[in-house]
């Protein structure tokens, strides 16, 4: 087992067989189920909500690493942690209190994560890096699976090891976009620990097999 995670996003999933695609990856070497949960006010995009997550966490046997595409999140934070989500990561972007924030879904039994979109700078969140577990660098614009890999993300996640080295935090950096087996080893090499695929994972013709390639070059 490497340390450097894969976690495929079912948002690529085939929703007519999704528990076919969630045993998929409870068989395969990924370690977390990305839920993409999108409002179409934050994005331009809706995903699925919580009838659809709860019919996921029924079959699944990883970690659930739930990504709130949505403003004002704090309204939905017990409903998720109710949900069995394990992390729930909320973005910068969509929280005025973001300390509040995430002591709010650590007091409910979850593990906090802070996204951030392609424009926003990581040095936003220096002041409050140790009480986050998970930063999810946006490697698109988030609202869509399937888009291109934006290539000023290795220079953000370099700077944000750096911080996260600097003030001598535990927090892990995870890509959220366009990652693919040409840009996966870069990445980790930058910094990152935890990979999100998922037209990458979920398109190819062996699935189980893209996955355990993934993880092994991110653990090369
Ligand atoms: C984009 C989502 C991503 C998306 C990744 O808004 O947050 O998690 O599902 O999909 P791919 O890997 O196809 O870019
Ligand atoms: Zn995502």
């Amino acid at each position: 087992m490497g340390s450097k995670l894969i976690a495929p996003s079912v948002l690529a999933a085939d929703f007519a067989n999704l528990q076919r695609d969630v045993e998929m990856v409870n068989n395969s070497d990924a370690d977390w189920f990305h839920i993409d949960i999108m409002d179409g006010v934050f994005v331009p995009n809706i995903s699925f909500g919580m009838p659809v997550l709860e019919a996921i966490t029924k079959h699944a046997k990883k970690t659930i690493d739930v990504h709130l595409m949505i403003v004002d999140p704090d309204r939905y934070i017990k409903t998720f942690a109710n949900l069995g989500s394990d992390i729930l990561t909320v973005h910068y972007e969509a929280c005025t209190h973001l300390h509040r924030t995430l002591q709010a879904i650590k007091a409910e039994g979850m593990k906090a994560g802070v996204a951030l979109n392609p424009h926003t700078n990581v040095n936003v969140l220096e002041d409050v890096i140790n009480d986050i577990d998970l930063v999810c660098i946006m490697s698109v614009n988030p609202g869509f699976g399937g888009q291109s890999f934006i290539e000023n993300t290795y220079n953000k996640v370099s700077k944000l090891k750096d911080i996260i080295n600097k003030k001598g935090a535990k927090t892990l950096i995870e890509i959220d976009g366009g990652v693919t087996n040409k840009n996966a080893k870069q990445l980790i090499d930058a910094g990152a620990d935890v990979l999100v695929a998922g037209s990458y994972v979920f398109k190819s013709t062996n699935q189980i097999e893209t996955i355990k390639d993934l993880k092994a070059l991110a653990n090369s």
